[in-house]
C-alpha cells in the first residue's frame, strides 16, 4: 500500500481511522509531506502520538469519517487501512472523503474482504472463522474483540460492492487488487 501511495506523489495526506498510527508513521517517513491522522478514539490517538513522537510532519485530529472537520479539497491523498469495516455509514464517509480530496486526488483503502466462496478459499474462510478468534483470544485475552474482527470480516461486502459505493460517491478509475492470500484488498479510487 505504501509503495503505491509513494508512486502517487502524496503531499497533503489524510490517514483516516489511523488507530495507533502504524500507517501514519510510514506515510510521514515518505518525505516532505504533511500527514493528518484522524480517529474517533482518544486511546488510539494517544498511542499514535507516542509511536510518532519524533515526527514533525504529523498532526492528529479526533473525529469521525462521516463528518470530516476539514475544508473541501484540503488533501491530495486520503488513506484508510483496516478502517472502513468499522464505519457506521460507509457511503456518507465516501462522500466526505470525496469532498476533502482535491481534483486529481487519490483515495487508497486497504481492507479485509474475503473472496466469493469457493473451494480455493475454503481454508481462508476456516482460518477467519475458527482459527483467528482463538489465536487472538489466546494472544491478548480479548475474546470479544476477536469475535468482532471475525464477524465484521465475514459480513463485509464483496469488493465489487465497495467499488459501486465509491462510484456512487463520485469517484472514477476505481481499481482493486487482492493481496496474498486473497483476504486483503487494496482499492485505489481517483477524484477526477
Ligand atoms: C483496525 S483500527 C485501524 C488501524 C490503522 N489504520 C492501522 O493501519 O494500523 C480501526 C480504527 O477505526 C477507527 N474507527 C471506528 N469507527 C470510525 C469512524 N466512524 N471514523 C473513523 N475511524 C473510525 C477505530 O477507532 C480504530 O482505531
Amino acid at each position: 500500500m505504501v509503495r503505491r501511495i509513494r508512486e502517487a506523489n502524496p503531499a497533503r495526506v489524510l490517514d483516516l481511522a489511523c488507530g495507533t498510527g502504524v500507517l501514519t508513521a510510514k506515510l510521514a517517513a515518505l518525505g516532505p509531506l504533511k500527514v493528518i491522522g484522524l480517529d474517533p478514539s482518544e486511546g488510539m490517538l494517544t498511542q499514535a502520538e507516542k509511536r510518532t513522537a519524533g515526527a514533525r510532519n504529523i498532526y492528529y485530529v479526533k473525529g469521525f469519517a462521516e463528518a470530516l472537520p476539514f475544508e473541501k479539497e484540503s488533501f491530495n491523498t486520503v488513506t484508510v487501512s483496516y478502517g472502513i469495516r468499522n464505519f457506521a455509514d460507509r457511503c456518507v464517509a465516501f462522500s466526505q472523503i470525496y469532498r476533502v480530496l482535491e481534483p486529481d486526488g487519490t483515495l487508497f483503502i486497504l481492507e479485509f474482504s474475503p473472496d466469493m466462496p469457493s473451494w480455493r478459499n475454503a481454508l481462508q474462510r476456516f482460518y477467519i472463522h475458527s482459527v483467528l478468534p482463538v489465536l487472538g483470544w489466546m494472544g491478548t485475552g480479548k475474546k470479544a474483540a476477536y469475535r468482532y474482527l471475525r464477524d465484521s470480516v465475514e459480513s463485509f461486502p464483496h469488493a465489487s460492492v465497495i467499488s459501486e459505493e465509491l462510484s456512487g460517491a463520485g469517484f472514477s478509475v476505481i481499481s482493486y487488487t487482492r493481496w496474498f492470500p486473497g483476504i486483503a484488498v487494496l482499492f485505489i479510487a481517483k477524484k477526477l
